[in-house]
């Protein structure tokens, strides 16, 4: 039988990503990965989701997760992910996806697999009793951006080893079963600051949804004041701040904060510290408080308005869906008749 044909020359540029439902969006990923999603929008055709899926690979109360799920679209939406010109949908509504996983996961090595550093993170002194699916969670990953030919993948690097397998799962697929049909998909970090936003109270973790303390992270819900006091709270050190970025190595802190200011008014660190050098951050934790309000308030200010409307928000991920579920098919038919599945 002759495969479907999803077209195995150079595909055009394909942009997929995908974030997980935890309810709140906190600036690393807005500044690692959203709006740099929002930019991509005009340049490229764009799918981004919801991954409900990989939620569920730690423990999860259902109520909150279907809540969630629409919270963090309407935190998108909010944030400039515009659904009329990408596709914004829940994993969970596109079964190709947990389909291909099944058919890549015998793809994947096992060797590949412990290598992964977040489930290792993830799943800390507990391996024994973490989910099968936290383990595997990679290849679902892989999945989400395979089946779609994805070309470019924007993430923060915390995700970069997950695209890099992806690469390596697609490229064995490819070769198993001599065909072009998967596209090696590129993890497409951001330049700049913005890569790893850390942690607000140690500048050696990166700001993250799973911290257990508040003065971590800026959530987008966050009000002024508490934007505000949060980064007169945050960690720092005693010295003033140099005029050499290099001199910023060793006062992760410090990196930190510069990083922030520059990813948020898009100047670079020497920019940052032209401004700032000789200064203690008595004098930059207000201009950063500025800059962190000016860009959060006016999402925040979306936000609420838009979850009063969960028919709007329902009515354009259940649009999504339809559109993803579309671009999907063919390519998981083309899988199933690769590997001999035909019927
Ligand atoms: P998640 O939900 O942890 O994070 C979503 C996006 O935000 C980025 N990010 C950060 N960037 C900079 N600094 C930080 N402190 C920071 N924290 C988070 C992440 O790198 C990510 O880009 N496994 C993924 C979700 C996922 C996915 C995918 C991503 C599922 N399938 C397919 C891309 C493609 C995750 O848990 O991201």
């Amino acid at each position: 039988m002759t495969p479907p044909d999803v077209g195995t020359s150079k595909p055009p540029m394909r942009v997929v990503s995908g974030i997980q439902p935890t309810g709140d969006l906190h600036l690393g990923n807005l500044l690692g990965a959203i709006l740099r999603w929002v930019r991509m929008q005009d340049e490229a055709e764009c799918l981004f989701f919801l991954a409900d899926l990989h939620a569920l690979t730690v423990d999860v109360d259902p109520i909150t997760l279907r809540a969630n799920v629409r919270q963090m679209a309407a935190a998108l939406i909010a944030s400039g992910i515009d659904p009329a010109k990408s596709t914004l949908f829940a994993q969970s509504a596109v079964p190709a996806h947990p389909e291909l996983a099944w058919i890549l996961m015998c793809t994947a090595r096992m060797g590949w697999l412990n290598r992964m550093t977040q489930f290792k993170d993830k799943s800390g002194k507990n391996r024994e009793s973490s989910s099968v699916g936290l383990f595997t969670y990679p290849v679902l990953q892989a999945a989400d951006v395979l089946v779609y030919r994805a070309t470019h993948v924007p993430v923060g690097e915390d995700q970069k080893q997950h695209i890099e397998l992806a690469r390596d799962i697609a490229i064995k697929f490819n070769n198993d079963f001599d065909t072009k049909l998967f596209v090696a998909p590129e993890p497409f970090i951001g330049g700049g600051t913005a890569a790893r936003v850390m942690s607000l109270r140690d500048g050696s973790t990166k700001m993250s949804k799973s911290d257990p303390s508040e003065q971590s992270r800026i959530n987008l819900t966050d009000s002024d004041d508490a934007i505000a006091q949060k980064i007169r709270k945050a960690k720092t050190d005693p010295e003033p701040l140099p005029d050499d970025p290099a001199l910023l190595d060793g006062r992760p802190e410090a990196k930190n904060l510069v990083g922030l200011l520059g990813a948020l008014l898009d100047e670079s660190v020497g920019q940052v510290l032209a401004r700032f050098s000789g200064q203690g951050f008595g004098a930059f934790k207000p201009a950063l408080a500025d800059a962190v309000i000016a860009t959060v308030s006016p999402i925040r200010a979306r936000l609420e308005d838009l979850r009063r409307d969960e028919p709007t928000i329902d009515a354009f991920l259940a649009r999504g869906a339809d559109r993803a579920r579309d671009l999907a098919a063919p390519t998981l038919a083309a899988v199933y008749s690769a590997v001999g599945l035909s019927h």
